[in-house]
């Protein structure tokens, strides 16, 4: 039995329900869709966020660097004074020492010249026992070891003067068109043996990278990086392989080692003056941050990959030189 006015209330609202189904799905795909914007958002947000901290973290690190440069220029200057007057003043001693020791000798042959039956014979005994007793001998033969160690020593501090001296440099150094393999090919001839003599040493230098540079300054990173290389690997399995490249507008050098690595900690500082963790004596902790002053001072960049037992390389990155 039939009943319209029932079927006509039925489908009115099932056609309400239609629609409200359907009114929810729409809200549900808006919601879904809005839900993925706010997590596209957010993501960028993060991604922001990361990038924002990574630049804030590379402006204190080459503002600690600057400021550290500022230090050790005066430092560099306030400690040439000094050791100026304390080498000229041992240079002097190293002169004198021996004309006391000469006069010392004269002496000795003057006494002993006295025969035994001079009425100064017993003076000359008296004297000789005297001194006998100072161990005239052994203070000449000491003081010249003396002069020679504080002279090593003063050069020692001049080179970490120098040192500090260059990593504070304003890049004033002259700079000219310079091949980067020829720069590496130089420096190699000059640690070749020793380096290989502690690992297996590879190159591959391709042509015509040329830079604008002070090729002295160049040689000098290559030697640092090289010989950190050599003294981080194991004397019997070492490889380095120093690499040089064009990449885009860059010339890539990379000095790669299969040593021990350096911790994600120490990576943070490694280019700080005086860090170092080579025993006493060893290291000065000069070289990466001279380095580091140096590339910069060549508008490039310098950065390391490393993972810890198993190696690392450093990459230097300079701007290819454009000929007119
Ligand atoms: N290739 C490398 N592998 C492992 N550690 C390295 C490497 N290069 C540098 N390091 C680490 O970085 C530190 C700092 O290097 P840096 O060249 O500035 O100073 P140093 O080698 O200790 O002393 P210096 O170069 O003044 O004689 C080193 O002591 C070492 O711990
Ligand atoms: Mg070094």
């Amino acid at each position: 039995m039939s009943n319209p006015g029932l079927e006509q209330d039925i489908a009115v609202l099932h056609r309400a329900l239609e629609r409200e189904r359907k009114r929810r799905a729409q809200a549900e795909h808006l919601l879904e869709e809005k839900s993925r914007e706010l997590f596209a958002s957010f993501n960028e947000l993060s991604n922001a966020h990361d990038s924002l901290k990574s630049n804030q973290q590379q402006l204190l690190q080459s503002e600690k660097l600057a400021s550290l440069g500022l230090l050790s220029a005066g430092l560099a200057h306030e400690i040439n004074n000094p050791i100026g007057f304390v080498l000229s003043n041992v240079n002097s001693l190293a002169e004198y020492a021996p004309k006391f020791d000469r006069a010392y000798r004269l002496l000795l042959e003057l006494l002993n010249e006295i025969e035994d039956d001079s009425p100064l014979a017993a003076r000359r005994d008296l004297i000789t026992n005297q001194l006998d007793k100072m161990e005239i001998d052994y203070l000449a033969e000491d003081s010249h070891e003396l002069i020679i160690e504080t002279k090593e020593g003063i050069e020692r501090v001049r080179q970490i003067v120098d040192g500090l001296r260059d990593f504070a440099r304003d890049g004033a150094g002259k700079k000219s068109a310079t091949d980067v393999a020829q720069s590496l090919s130089s420096t190699l001839v000059l640690i070749r043996s020793h380096v290989k003599s502690l690992a297996n040493l590879s190159e591959d230098l391709q042509d015509d990278l040329v830079v604008n540079a002070d090729s002295s300054q160049l040689g000098q990173v290559f030697m640092n990086l090289i010989m950190n290389a050599t003294q981080a690997v194991d004397e019997k399995s070492g490889e380095i392989h120093v690499q040089a490249f064009r990449e885009d507008t860059w010339v890539v050098v990379q000095i790669r080692d299969n040593g021990c690595g350096i911790s994600q900690e120490n990576q943070a500082k490694l280019f700080t003056p005086f860090f170092t963790t080579k025993p006493v004596g060893e290291g000065t902790g000069l070289g990466l941050s001279i380095s580091y002053g140096i590339v910069r001072d060549h508008n490039g960049h310098i950065d390391v990959s490393s993972t810890e037992g198993s190696g690392t390389t450093f990459s230097v990155r300079l701007p290819a030189h454009i000929s007119e």
